[in-house]
């Protein structure tokens, strides 16, 4: 763990506490154990260890734990109030305590339609009134009834946005492309560096294109530098366009309507959400506005019971049978007492590629968190590097330190049955490295089973012995393998919504407060500093040797190349 610089007098007692100091006791034990032997110990290890939910098939039988870790991790879930604390949230309660705000995106997505209050004002009514504005809207652009300045329908979205506003939406309208519009394509602008919008612009008619500026804040400077970009381009472009029309090519999602109106956005095409929704989870939100003119409203409204069915199973079931619980368990197993440091996403569905990234934010931006929500420094690792790719090219790139390098990465495997392009032969090959990678991961290769396998192929006995460690194979690589029987917006609403309930329950373990993300503000500080500087061509505050020698080299470089041009 990094210490602190500024040493907190008060320190998170997390790891004095009973529950803590048994699972300690128990790690010792438990490391020694190796999976293959608890398989042959028990031929009832998969149906003990594996849980249905809907269509979703959770296995965690192939993870270095036994009914006492299991039983010990969930003492530690209710030493932590878990479900005291998956009520307060539920029902409205300020648990993001650094900012005074409710942490509402369940509501967003409560197709039950029960109250739910925040500052005693039941807050669905204005949450089904936005639903409904979305769904007249999004109806007329798709029905191609909604048109552009020179009377033709839209035909591509450009959603520009970034963090939760950009990845959440781009994630699922990805997903959910076999439910996508025949004839409307949709883009996502996220990065400052003008290569993206410059390219995404190149393809595009300024009289069939609709913009969609996702800002929380509305105040991002990413997001408005490619809104104004985007602006400039279509008033300047070939068609005779004014201020006017901007109203039928520019719509914002925001919280802020008066930076969407300083913008130039009038407030009737603006779509509104709420302080009590976090940017990383608001893509059940009007932010998901780009995913409903793509996908429609009916598969957005599937996406929202997908994940409002999760947020039951959540809240109702108990904790040894309840999915979010039972990965987040197994996380603060394998980050606390085995100290793993990171964990890896890796779908088995080229159209889940975009999870990974997606619950890099989701995770990172809500745990990567050293101070408890009490203002204690935590003495204890919080939230875990997520990182992953795409399952079966991550097979021909980094797998290899998966399986044989010093590091344990717990793994989820992600997969769905049926595909939407279902070619057998590509489906067979697919799911069959799907189970055999968790398989390899678990069982390993003894050193008589790879001595036997050279022996087999012909090996010269020497040169056997010489390349034995190198085809060796611990084993005993945990991962939890998800599977779906097909990505359908509903089941893709449970997937997300699990992982945003595990990690909700690792940060009520951790004591933190998941919702809040002060980590990112000095950079942004900074940067506003430098850009001054850059603009000015002045050196107006100090920075470290390092940084000034960048700024200079930067200075420098531009400085010829902009000579270079001049001559
Ligand atoms: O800088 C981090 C962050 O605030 C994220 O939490 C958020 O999702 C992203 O920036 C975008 O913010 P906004 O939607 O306000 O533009």
């Amino acid at each position: 763990m990094r210490p602190l610089r500024v040493i907190l007098n008060a320190k998170s007692p997390l790891i004095n506490t009973p529950a803590w100091l048994a699972l300690l006791e128990h790690y010792k034990k438990a490391k020694k154990l190796h999976m293959v032997d608890l398989f042959e110990k028990d031929p009832e290890r998969f149906k003990r260890y594996s849980l249905q939910f809907n269509d979703m098939l959770l296995d965690y039988s192939k993870n270095r734990i036994t009914d006492e870790t299991l039983t010990l991790l969930f003492d530690l879930a209710r030493q932590a109030k878990v479900e005291e604390s998956r009520d307060s949230m539920f029902n409205g309660e300020k648990i993001n305590n650094t900012e005074g705000r409710a942490v509402l995106h369940t509501a967003l997505r409560n197709r039950s339609n029960t109250p739910v209050f925040v500052d005693d004002e039941n807050v669905m009514p204005k949450i089904n009134a936005e639903l409904e504005k979305m769904q007249i809207f999004t109806n007329k652009v798709r029905s191609g009834q909604w048109l552009g300045y020179a009377g033709l329908p839209i035909t591509h979205i450009v959603n520009i946005g970034i963090g939760g506003s950009d990845l959440g939406p781009s994630m699922v309208c990805r997903a959910l492309k076999p439910y996508a519009h025949p004839s409307l394509k949709v883009s996502f602008v996220s990065n400052v560096d003008a290569t993206q919008i410059e390219q995404t612009l190149s393809k595009l008619r300024p009289e069939t294109t609709l913009f969609v500026i996702s800002s929380k804040t509305f105040t991002t400077q990413e997001t408005i530098t490619n809104a104004n970009t985007a602006k400039e381009w279509f008033l300047t472009g070939p068609g005779k366009v004014t201020n006017d029309d901007i109203a039928k090519h520019f719509v914002a999602v925001s919280t802020n309507k008066e930076a969407v109106e300083k913008f130039g956005i009038d407030s009737a095409n603006m779509f509104r959400f709420w302080d009590w929704v976090g940017g990383r989870y608001s893509l059940w939100s009007a932010i998901g506005l780009s995913s409903i003119l793509y996908l429609g409203m009916d598969n957005f409204i599937k996406l929202l019971e997908g994940a409002h069915a999760m947020d039951n199973h959540f809240r109702t079931e108990p904790l040894e049978t309840n999915m979010p619980v039972i990965l987040a368990m197994l996380g603060i197993w394998y980050g606390n007492f085995f100290h793993a440091e990171s964990s890896a996403v890796l779908p088995y569905d080229h159209n889940l590629r975009l999870l990974p990234a997606y619950l890099e934010q989701a995770d990172m931006e809500s745990n990567g968190k050293s101070v408890d929500k009490d203002g204690r420094q935590t003495t204890y690792s919080t939230g875990k590097i997520i990182w992953g790719a795409e399952g079966i090219n991550g097979q021909h790139a980094f797998y290899q330190l998966l399986h044989q390098g010093t590091r344990l990465i717990p793994t989820d495997f992600i997969a769905s049955i049926i595909s939407h392009h279902c070619d057998e032969t590509h489906c067979n090959i697919l799911t069959s490295n799907f189970l055999a990678q968790t398989e390899a991961l678990m069982r390993g290769r003894s050193m008589e089973e790879t001595r036997e396998q050279l022996k087999e192929a012909g090996i010269e006995l020497h040169k056997a012995e010489k390349r034995l460690p190198h085809m060796f194979f611990e084993g005993n690589q945990p991962s939890n393998s998800i599977v779906l029987k097909k990505l359908t917006p509903h089941a893709l609403g449970s997937l997300i919504a699990m992982y945003e309930h595990k990690i909700f329950v690792q940060g009520c373990v951790w004591n933190l407060n998941s919702y809040d993300q002060w980590g990112v503000e000095l950079g942004k500080n900074l940067t506003k500093k430098i850009l001054e500087e850059i603009e000015t061509n002045d050196d107006l505050y100090e920075h470290d040797s390092s940084t000034q020698g960048l700024l200079d080299w930067f200075r420098k470089c531009r400085k010829e190349e902009q000579n270079k041009q001049n001559n």
